[in-house]
């Protein structure tokens, strides 16, 4: 629909300018009056609205964008209006965060008061599905075809998760992973205003730097506890962008390293390469397509792994690998006291289902009213997380409250729950970035 539209207001903008273009000059043709000499040629609309609108460039790419979860998902509509997740989910909210170099530096109001994340625009900016001007955000400024290639960001990117502390930089492809990595980058776990640290993103360096230590404890209640655990305490959706950089979880431990995709292949080479099927080009996936792999600089007949497919033996080694890591530190956290990972066999809510063995979705397995309403309710100091005041209770409710567990979780086990968040909604088992997973998940499990 919308396109049928399009085109036709196109093709009336198109006779309008043109027209205008080529009578440019000419006098004002009264009815009396001579006619005037005719001007010089006018530009033909060829050179400038036909260098984008013609079937192979904006209405190819057009055809092949509808296939992007970009602009089929829903995500944009549900958080229309939203201030801090229109950032990255909204189209004039992505563009205001760009232009404006909008910091991810958490700041406090007074020396006393609790920490805040800046990373946030006004609501005038928090509206917009994504579409070409999110990413392309000079088009109809000059008209020439430098319009499509100046894309809205490049520059090094913030992470958010670390409150700016740690600064992403994809250089393959004069930075363009950058603008993928300004949204696909994970968000930060922060702590209970209430707690020392008063709603600062979590001390990761301290989580990993003193596994033993006690990081939460349902007999203190919430008050004290850095962070109360729930079923949405997640480092959210954009895991690859941090993997792929090799950089932002919990690093236990030493032995960390990247691939050689890190520094030579860009978000772009393996995910916008010539389609094959529903995948490549501007719908963005990978999945399914290996043209980007085998081309002449990377993956290539005469290198030892020859070409990638699904079935190359190098391919399928580290995918096999990496689901067994992540079933092996799922095993290890419930082993070490607690069966926390939440598991979820549906392939339409769960987007990494059939990654691990068990269909964990990376949420936390804690009683949530709408998402995990059978999920344990830990005792977090005589309150029912997400349940009210305990006045409210039934009796039933706070029999159940009585005998709910009393659990802890040590640094250990919550920097495992975090990395196992990274490696396993980094979506590719290991492909992005195999070496840097492979240690988070190793240095994980052994420090459980
Ligand atoms: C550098 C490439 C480029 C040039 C040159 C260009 N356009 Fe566009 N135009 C686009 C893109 C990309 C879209 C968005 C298409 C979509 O949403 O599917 C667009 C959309 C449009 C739309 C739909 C409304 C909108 O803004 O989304 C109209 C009308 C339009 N262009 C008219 C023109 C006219 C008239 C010219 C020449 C004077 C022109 N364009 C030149 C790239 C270009
Ligand atoms: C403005 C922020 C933004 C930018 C820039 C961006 N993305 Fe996305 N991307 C998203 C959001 C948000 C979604 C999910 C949308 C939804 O579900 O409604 C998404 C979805 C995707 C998906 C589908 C994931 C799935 O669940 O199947 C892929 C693949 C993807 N993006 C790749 C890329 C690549 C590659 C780039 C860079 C060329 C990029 N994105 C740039 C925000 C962005
Ligand atoms: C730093 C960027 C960023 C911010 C801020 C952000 N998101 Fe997202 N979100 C993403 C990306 C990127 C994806 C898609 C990643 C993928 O599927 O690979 C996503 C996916 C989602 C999805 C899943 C959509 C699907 O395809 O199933 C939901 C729901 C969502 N976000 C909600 C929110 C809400 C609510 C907020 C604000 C509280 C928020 N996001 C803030 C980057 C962000
Ligand atoms: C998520 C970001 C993003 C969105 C959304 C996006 N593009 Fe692009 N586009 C890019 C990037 C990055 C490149 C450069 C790719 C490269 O150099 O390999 C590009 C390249 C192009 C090119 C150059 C030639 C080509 O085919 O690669 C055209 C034309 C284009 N985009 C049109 C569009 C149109 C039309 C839309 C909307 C229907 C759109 N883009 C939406 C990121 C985006
Ligand atoms: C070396 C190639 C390569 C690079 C570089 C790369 N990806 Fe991927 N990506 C993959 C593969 C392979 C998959 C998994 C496909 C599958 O499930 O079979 C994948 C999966 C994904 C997915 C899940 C949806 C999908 O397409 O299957 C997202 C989202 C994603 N990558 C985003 C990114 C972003 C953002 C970047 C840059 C920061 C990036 N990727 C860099 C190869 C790559």
């Amino acid at each position: 629909m919308r396109r049928n539209f399009l085109q036709m207001f196109f093709k009336g903008a198109m006779i309008i300018s043109a027209a205008s273009i080529i009578f440019a000059g000419c006098a004002k043709d009264g009815n009396d009056g001579l006619a005037g000499p005719a001007g010089p040629a006018g530009k033909d609309a060829s050179e400038t609205c036909k260098l984008c609108h013609n079937p192979s460039v904006v209405d190819s790419v057009a055809t092949q964008f509808q296939l992007s979860k970009h602009e089929f998902g829903l995500a944009a509509e549900e958080e229309a209006g939203s201030t801090t997740c229109g950032p990255c989910h909204l189209q004039e909210a992505f563009k205001y965060v760009c232009k404006n170099n909008t910091t991810a530096v958490f700041y406090q109001d007074s020396a006393t008061g609790p920490w805040k994340n800046p990373y946030a625009v006004p609501t005038y900016a928090a509206y917009g599905k994504l579409g070409c001007f999110t990413c392309h955000s000079s088009l109809h400024t000059t008209y020439g075809y430098s319009d499509i290639t100046s894309l809205t960001t490049v520059a090094p990117v913030q992470m958010t998760m670390w409150g700016g502390e740690k600064t992403i930089n994809l250089t393959a492809d004069g930075g363009q992973s950058n603008l993928c990595v300004k949204c696909h980058q994970p968000r930060p776990l922060t702590s209970t205003t209430t707690s020392a640290r008063k709603g600062k993103y979590l001390d990761y360096p301290a989580i990993a730097a003193n596994p033993t230590a006690v990081f939460y404890d349902s007999t203190t209640g919430v008050t004290t506890n850095v962070n109360v655990p729930g079923y949405r305490t997640h480092i959210h959706y954009g895991a690859v962008g941090g993997v792929v950089a090799g950089m932002g979880a919990v690093e236990f431990g030493t032995g960390y390293a990247n691939s050689t995709h890190t520094a030579t292949a860009s978000c772009q080479d393996c995910h916008m390469a010539p389609m094959t099927g529903a995948a490549g080009g501007h719908s963005f996936k990978a999945k399914g397509n290996f043209n980007g792999c085998n081309n002449a600089n990377c993956h290539k007949t005469g290198v030892s792994s020859g070409l990638m497919s699904a079935t190359n033996s190098d391919f399928t080694a580290v995918r096999t690998e990496i689901k067994g890591l992540l079933n092996t530190l799922a095993g290890k956290l419930k082993s070490s006291g607690i069966d926390i990972m939440n598991r979820n066999p549906d392939a339409t809510t769960n987007l990494w289902a059939g990654l691990t063995t068990n269909n964990y979705d990376g949420y936390l397995n804690v009683y949530d009213p709408i998402n995990n309403p059978n999920g344990p309710t830990y005792n977090t100091g005589g309150q029912f997380k997400n349940m009210g005041s305990t006045s409210s209770w039934t009796a039933a409710q706070k029999a159940i409250n009585n005998a709910a567990p009393k659990i802890y979780l040590t640094n250990a086990q919550m920097g495992a729950i975090i990395n196992f968040q990274f490696c396993l909604r980094e979506y590719s088992l290991g492909i992005h970035n195999y070496k840097y997973v492979k240690a988070l998940l190793n240095n994980s499990i052994a420090v459980l």
